[in-house]
């Protein structure tokens, strides 16, 4: 066990302070599907690039990966922020606490830094059971900051008037083809950081398209820079996922690259009807 987490220092430019009182940097690294020695290599180089926020989740099986890279890259525990998510088929009341729990154990710590909840899974209708779960793990000190992931308003509404406690921050699919325009208009009405998973687009990445590439060009720098500045200027944390230390630098070095705000709006105008991933709608999708 490493020792507990200690106050948050200031950890990079940008940084965000939450409605917990929290900060969080402005970028974060996302881990899935890094396991094994090749995900321990791959999170300890993220750590020394300069990566103090790893997002990971029971459901990716990298929890013990992420904590392994944590005690060999030297990186003071206090520095790093570990965040992970409670799986749909542990949302009743006291499986939640029980996940919680042996999260931490496998990532090694007293304290999990950040804990969301993955999907709402409204079908089985425990999310709110999840939600008060959360609330007590933060009250007994298990948890430092607690949020969601791939909430609705509604579903975010439905938490708060149960416990009064407004998640700190909900992680949802974000990129150019998928903006979320009004999902983010809610989260800054509500006080929720906007955290994006799949910043980049992946898969198709928007990186050919005109207000990217254009952008890139006039500002001498990479497309997949151009769409990560995208985020920090709408406020959103993006978690991209890289396995080489060389995209790792290139996805923190955005200092750089300021888009001017007709920039932004033409990369946000690239938005589509389908623009999801997949058919990850979180009122049908379920993810146990
Ligand atoms: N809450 C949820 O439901 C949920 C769902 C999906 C993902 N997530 C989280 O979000 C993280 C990021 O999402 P993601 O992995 O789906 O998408 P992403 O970070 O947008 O894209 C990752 C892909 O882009 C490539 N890439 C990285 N940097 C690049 C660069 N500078 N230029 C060109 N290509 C680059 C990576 O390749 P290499 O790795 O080969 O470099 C990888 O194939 C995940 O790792 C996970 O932590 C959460």
């Amino acid at each position: 066990m490493t020792s507990p987490t200690p106050d948050p220092a200031p950890l990079a430019a940008h940084a965000h302070r939450l409605n917990d009182g929290t900060e969080l940097p402005a970028v974060g690294f996302g881990t899935y599907p890094l396991k094994g020695d090749d995900g321990i290599a791959a999170i300890e180089s993220a750590l020394r690039t300069g990566y103090r926020l790893i997002d990971s989740a029971v459901n990716y099986e990298n929890e013990r990966e992420v904590g392994e890279a944590l005690r060999r890259s030297e990186v003071p525990r206090g520095q790093v922020r570990l965040a992970t998510k409670i799986p749909g088929r542990f949302h009743a009341h006291d499986l939640a606490l029980r996940s919680l729990a042996d999260s931490a154990e496998r990532l090694g710590v007293e304290q999990i830094d950040v804990a969301l909840i993955h999907w709402p899974n409204p079908s089985r209708g425990l999310y709110r059971e999840a939600w008060r779960a959360l609330v007590r793990a933060q009250q007994e000190g298990l948890v430092r900051t607690i949020g969601v992931s791939n909430f609705t308003p509604a579903h975010l509404a439905r938490v708060i008037d149960d416990t009064g406690v407004v998640p700190a921050l909900n992680q949802v699919e974000l990129h150019p083809y998928f903006p979320q325009e009004e999902l983010r208009a809610e989260h800054r009405r509500l006080g929720v950081l906007t955290q994006a998973w799949s910043p980049l687009g992946k898969d198709p990445v928007p990186f050919d398209e005109p207000a990217v590439a254009q952008a890139a060009e006039a500002h001498g720098t990479t497309p997949g820079q151009v769409v990560l500045r995208w985020h920090l200027q709408l406020g959103s944390m993006p978690v991209p996922k890289a396995a080489s230390p060389e995209r790792q630098r290139a996805n923190l070095d955005l200092d750089a690259v300021e888009l001017s705000d007709d920039e932004v709006a033409a990369i946000t105008a690239l938005a589509r009807t389908d623009g999801r991933r997949f058919d990850g709608d979180p009122d049908t999708h379920e993810e146990m």
